[in-house]
């Protein structure tokens, strides 16, 4: 079995650790250990003779969900299956500019979807000279000065995999620059809402802003496949004709339209977030050659004196731990890993792993 390009694959972790997929305590998908929450295991069990119908093409109940959670016109949402659907049809568009700058370390998907269409793309370093990880500011301060005409950008905020979280200030003059700005705010929910960055309330004022919106991690639901985007209307009757007419299955709209208004749910994420990511960047600290990178979302990026591959090998065969290699961002290579904040016992269990191998 090959190496995953993307975290979430316990079977091939199995393969190495010599034990079942169910015994392995995977960090590598950045997915919420709280979830899913009861209310959509509810919709779904509810829902479930909606199988012998089709959904209703326009979804109106999901789109005005998901328009109320957000406070905005249900004509300016487009529910996905999952946000990786939604990048393709973002990709039709940006195939139609000149050129699409992506800022690396970047989520695979983005060259997926791009490619696709023959996309033309052109990448802009996080990193700096020393090898230390800048931001979205760095990448794009060095942008020639003679941008060719009809330019697209894809940011993803917060930031998978360094979990940076830009400033709407730092993004909003980039919408006057670019032709099309697509912000990938798949993880921008676990955020609370007083620290969110997000986009959406500009949406009004920029007809080449799109917004991509994730359910899958926060609600932890990647199975059932659900995400939306929120763009200019226009842009949205054109994507509804490039795609096929029932993208989201009843069972994943059911557990939408429950778990966006589950505000009890949502809390319990923010309660748990911050001080367990804060106990586990301390307790990655104090292992002997690993580095830490401070971040805003649901998982910590980490710089490894050592090689990950190997690290990553023996907390498998060791302790049934699966970490996410950074091999798939060519920028960070062999030196860094990924690793989702799980729950407090879990976090433990992998810091005295790591101190241990
Ligand atoms: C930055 C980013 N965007 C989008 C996605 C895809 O999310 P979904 O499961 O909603 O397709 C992922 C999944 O890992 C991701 O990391």
């Amino acid at each position: 079995m090959n190496r995953p390009q993307h975290g979430g694959n316990p079977n091939w972790a199995a393969t190495v650790a010599g034990c079942p997929p169910s015994l392995i305590l995977d960090f590598s998908a950045s997915i919420s250990p709280l979830g899913p929450p009861p209310a959509a295991l509810a919709a779904i069990k509810l829902h479930i003779d909606n199988l012998t119908n089709y959904p209703d093409p326009n979804y109106p109940e999901l789109c005005q969900a998901i328009a109320s959670h957000h406070n905005i016109a249900p004509e300016w949402v487009l529910p996905g299956n999952g946000a990786a659907e939604l990048l393709t049809w973002a990709a039709l568009e940006f195939s139609k500019l000149n050129t699409t700058i992506i800022p690396t370390p970047a989520f695979g998907d983005y060259w997926r979807s791009l490619q696709t269409f023959g996309t033309r793309i052109i990448t802009r370093s996080m990193m700096m000279p020393d090898g230390e990880i800048g931001d979205l500011d760095f990448a794009l301060r060095h942008l020639p000065a003679e941008i060719p005409h009809a330019l697209g950008l894809i940011i993803n905020n917060p930031h998978n995999p360094t979990g940076q979280i830009c400033q709407q200030e730092t993004i909003l003059p980039h919408l006057e620059r670019f032709d099309l700005v697509v912000i990938d705010e798949s993880f921008m929910d676990f955020l609370p809402p007083a620290e969110q960055q997000s986009l959406i309330p500009f949406i009004g004022q920029y007809p080449n802003l799109v917004v991509l919106r994730s359910l899958t991690k926060f609600y932890s639901l990647p199975g059932l496949r659900l995400g939306y985007c929120i763009a200019h209307p226009n842009r949205l009757n054109r994507w509804k004709n490039w795609r096929d007419p029932w993208p989201v299955n009843a069972l994943a709209a059911a557990a939408a339209i429950a778990v966006l208004p589950d505000t009890e749910f949502q809390q319990r994420t923010w309660d748990w977030l911050a001080p367990a990511r804060d106990r586990l960047f301390e307790g990655l600290k104090q292992v002997s050659g690993l580095h830490p990178y401070p971040g805003a979302a649901n998982f910590i990026l980490v710089r490894s004196d050592r090689s990950v591959t190997e690290l990553q090998t023996q907390l498998l065969q060791q302790h049934q731990i699966l970490i996410r290699d950074c091999l798939s961002f060519p920028e960070l290579g062999d030196k860094f890993f990924r690793v989702a904040v799980r729950t407090i016992a879990e976090n433990d269990r992998l810091v005295a792993a790591l101190q241990s191998v």
